[in-house]
């Protein structure tokens, strides 16, 4: 596996997630969920999102495949009291053996071969619960990648793509939008849909 160039950032000191706050779209989402809600993070990084929804008493299951950002997000998880599961595994070789309340890919679906990817959108879809959310970001191909990017961001979806996916659902959030040069050396474009399922 090739591994991404940030992963060797996570194991670099200090508590802060490498991505920064969470993203605020899980302000409003929160509010919709009931107490004791079943969480995935698919692709959770160091947590900045698992750690959010944890604190609040959800029932956080956070899975990555980069050993350094789950023992990261062990290490911080401990050290702030908070209790969630971890899973250091391919998400998808992940069995996901419950159906949740939310489930999140935020970074992660572009990572992914192009079949791998769209095949975990239908997973995601058949385990979380009527009424659920899922929430995906992901890297369009609208601006194009530098070559030095192709190796990791195996699949960037075509704009407008991912929201066909939840063409059944309800969409609460479609939209896409720009994101310069920062953290990721270049920059980006992107699309995120927060659906919630009906049936
Ligand atoms: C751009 S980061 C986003 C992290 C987190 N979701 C966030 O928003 O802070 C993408 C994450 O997906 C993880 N990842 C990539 N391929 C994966 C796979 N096949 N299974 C699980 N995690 C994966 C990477 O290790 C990385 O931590």
């Amino acid at each position: 596996m090739i591994e991404a160039p940030w992963d060797e950032d996570y194991s670099r000191g200090g508590t802060e997630s490498i991505w920064g706050p969470p993203c605020c779209l899980y302000t409003e989402i929160i509010n919709r969920l009931p107490r004791g809600a079943r969480v995935l993070d698919a692709g959770c990084g160091d947590g900045r999102h698992s750690i959010l929804f944890a604190r609040l008493g959800f029932r956080v299951t956070a899975v990555d495949i980069s050993r350094n950002a789950v023992n990261k997000l062990n290490l911080v998880a401990r050290q702030q009291a908070i209790r969630l599961t971890t899973v250091l595994e391919d998400i998808t070789s992940f069995r996901l053996n419950h159906h949740y309340d939310l489930i999140l890919a935020h970074g992660l679906l572009h990572l992914l071969p192009a079949f791998e990817g769209r095949q975990l959108i239908d997973r995601f879809k058949r385990r979380t619960i009527t009424g659920g959310y899922n929430v995906m970001v992901v890297i369009t191909n609208l601006v194009a990648l530098p070559l030095s990017a192709r190796a990791h961001m195996k699949a960037p979806f075509n704009d407008g793509e991912l929201r066909r996916y939840y063409k059944d659902w309800d969409l609460i959030v479609d939209e896409a939008y720009s994101s310069p040069a920062g953290r990721i050396p270049y920059p980006r474009h992107l699309n995120r849909v927060v659906a919630r399922c009906t049936a």
